[in-house]
């Protein structure tokens, strides 16, 4: 049996080639809408790009893979499929009930504490780890959301989230970046990253806009690689998969982005060519990179969960797209599927999915899955290819052989995490990411060595300038002291002009004893992650929102202002604009905030040392209701709009209508 379902049961070439081609003539003529005038839900596999798995089927590993199934039992094999989330499940449990996989959910930590330190973690992955190969034999694979760095640990290096990667057009930086993000989770035993999101959002109300590269598919598909070789390594290379580096995790198939309002796990609403076109454009060249894990997403395709669509998970991802690795649900997401009650779901297993993330209902999930097995309602032979995928990655990552954590090439290596390397690299990003929108008589970049006021909530605020996603999972319930080694922006800006002997001062409400020659105000969005950062609408503040005061007060008072909009996505602040003298888009730049410094001043001999180079990675809106497409209507500025030092940075008063309909009862996503 090969333990290998990718391909189509045996038709001939020819047959493929003939179906395919009927397929394409039907679907061309497809009308995207049925009859009913509903969206169709019918997939035509040959529309879908073809994609080739980069590591062939070695007949060793198949080998060991028939060997280690010929010797697992059927609750073995059950145990496998399951993930457990380490706040709920012991590492006693995890060797009675064969777990194949635990993770630390967001807000989940040593002690049930998600701000931990290395060596909590260390100790932690060591015992759970210990106690998988005292009871399977087999090891697990530890997951984490390490999303901008390795996010859950006191003092790593913090990236700028992904839109801001996708504002450098850097490639070859995401990939740098994601390998050190790897080397910090190897330090303390996390070897599965829930990384890279390549989703291409496509509605700037949705909650999880900073978390994907871009609302353009192609520069999504091309971060997409660079992220999962940056994770994973090169296929072919001895460093592939080796102790430096972890799995990688393209997610959420398919569709996250596209949902109708930006609800977040809502309904894709598109017809098949654009679920191609866009959703689809970060999984091909994920998957041409051997990206080991894709994530199904909780949303739904015209009505169809996409944790039930086999079509697309089986037909489409496994088959046509050629995918190797393993598909694992989100967070308790089969649950979410009628007639899973949660206690097991043979329709999401049958549609394709191999792991079930079921971080404290896996219990439950577990007997009820076996009684499924044993009734025959999920086949034997689905269950061995679920395993044997699984395995096979566990094989080709060498975790049979690697022993406890702590005893692995970097365990415990924790000089590693947060090293002067990684945050210089970190700093890069941040340089690199800055979006500058308006430079007024080219006011920017300043002279350090004059008095500076610094003023606004997020000028000495680590959480404010990382976001979601950051040691919890909203970004919130933390301050700076949880960031040893970090950077405030405000910290990065003293330090630059103290070294040109001007003078900084701070102060969150913009006070100041004697009148600055400028004043330098940060603020932005709060941080937020998945549903709980969905919007009604796209205006930033009320019109007498606290920050336009602060703006407007300094302005009256003659003095130039400069705005950093620390942001998870585009947002209407033609107000905020319009009060401030030079506006840079900072997005959410992680722990390394003298990256923004390191732009905003010339060098005390008046040189510049790094200009302006963040483009747009989406098109930024002209009012507060009409979402900007890529190609230009109601775009303010459009997509790749980015100005440099010498650009003419002036910029006409901007209209102050937001477009929201007085009394507009703010329908928020969820
Ligand atoms: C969440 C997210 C997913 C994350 C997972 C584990 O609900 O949707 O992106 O990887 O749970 O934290």
């Amino acid at each position: 049996m090969s333990l290998n379902e990718r391909h189509a049961p045996a038709p001939t070439r020819r047959m493929l080639t003939c179906a395919a081609l009927i397929a394409l003539a039907c679907a061309a003529s497809a009308p995207a809408w049925s009859a009913t005038g509903a969206l169709s839900t019918t997939v035509h596999p040959a529309l879908w790009p073809r994609v080739q798995w980069p590591l062939p089927e070695s007949p060793r590993l198949q080998q060991r893979i028939a060997a280690i199934i010929a010797r697992m039992t059927v609750p073995e094999k059950v145990g496998q499929i399951i993930q457990a989330d380490i706040d709920f499940v012991t590492p006693e449990q995890v060797a009675k009930y064969h777990l194949g996989s635990i993770l630390t959910g967001a807000d989940s930590g040593p002690d049930k504490n998600p701000i931990a330190t290395a060596q909590q973690w260390l100790r932690l992955a060591d015992r759970y780890q210990a106690a998988a190969l005292q009871g399977s034999g087999i090891p697990l694979l530890f997951g984490a959301d390490c999303v901008h760095g390795a996010q859950k640990i006191v003092g790593a290096t913090l990236y700028p989230q992904n839109i801001a990667l996708g504002a450098t057009r850097d490639p070859a930086l995401v990939e740098k970046i994601e390998a050190a993000t790897a080397e910090e989770m190897r330090t303390v035993g996390f070897n599965w990253a829930f990384a890279p999101g390549v989703m291409v959002p496509q509605n700037d109300r949705w909650g999880r806009v900073y978390e994907g590269f871009s609302q353009d598919p192609a520069l999504v598909a091309r971060m997409a690689r660079a992220a999962v070789l940056g994770f994973q390594g090169t296929p072919g290379t001895p460093d592939f998969l080796d102790a430096r580096h972890v799995a990688a995790t393209a997610k959420h198939f398919l569709g996250d982005g596209s949902t109708t309002d930006g609800i977040d796990e809502g309904d894709a609403e598109v017809s098949e060519r654009d679920l191609i076109r866009v959703a689809d454009a970060g999984y091909p060249p994920a998957i041409a990179a051997g990206v080991q894990a894709i994530m199904v997403s909780y949303s739904s395709w015209n009505g169809v969960k996409m944790s039930a669509n086999r079509a697309l998970l089986t037909d489409v991802l496994k088959r046509r797209m050629d995918f190797g690795g393993f598909l694992i649900s989100d967070w308790d997401a089969v649950r979410q599927l009628p007639g899973c009650v949660g206690a097991a779901c043979p329709k999401a297993i049958d549609a394709g999915i191999d792991m079930a993330m079921e971080p404290n209902n896996w219990r439950a999930f577990y007997t009820n899955t076996l009684r499924e097995v044993e009734k025959g309602s999920i086949p034997m032979q689905r269950l061995d290819h679920a395993v044997a995928r699984i395995l096979a990655v566990k094989l080709r990552m060498g975790l049979f052989t690697q022993g406890l954590p702590s005893q692995q090439p970097l365990g415990g290596k924790f000089d590693l995490i947060g090293s002067a390397a990684h945050r210089a690299l970190a700093r890069q990003a941040v340089r690199e990411s800055l979006v500058l929108l308006k430079n007024a008589h080219h006011l920017l970049p300043l002279k350090p060595g004059q008095r500076v006021l610094v003023a606004g909530p997020g000028a000495d605020s680590l959480p404010l300038q990382n976001g979601g996603w950051t040691l919890t999972w909203q970004g919130t319930g933390t301050n700076n002291a949880d960031f040893p080694g970090a950077t405030s922006i405000w910290a990065g800006i003293r330090q630059a002009v103290a070294a040109a002997g001007g003078t900084a001062e701070l102060s969150v409400e913009g006070r100041y004893t004697r009148k600055p020659d400028v004043a330098i105000v940060v603020y932005g969005e709060k941080p937020y992650a998945e549903y709980l950062g969905d919007r009604p609408n796209l205006e930033f503040e009320p019109r007498d929102g606290a920050t336009l005061r602060l703006l407007r007060r300094l302005r009256q008072a003659g003095i130039p202002v400069v705005s950093i909009f620390l942001t998870g996505r585009p947002l209407w602040v033609n107000r905020e604009i319009n009060a401030s003298n030079a506006f840079v888009v900072a997005w959410l730049p992680g722990s390394e905030g003298e990256g923004v410094a390191d732009v905003l001043f010339r060098k005390p001999d008046g040189g510049i040392a790094f200009d302006f180079r963040g483009k747009l990675p989406a098109a930024w809106p002209i009012n507060a209701v009409d979402q900007p497409g890529l190609d230009g209507p109601h775009a303010l500025f459009p997509y790749g709009y980015g100005l440099n030092d010498a650009d003419n940075g002036d910029l006409r008063t901007l209209p102050t209508a937001s477009g929201i309909e007085p009394g507009a009862i703010a329908v928020a996503g969820r």
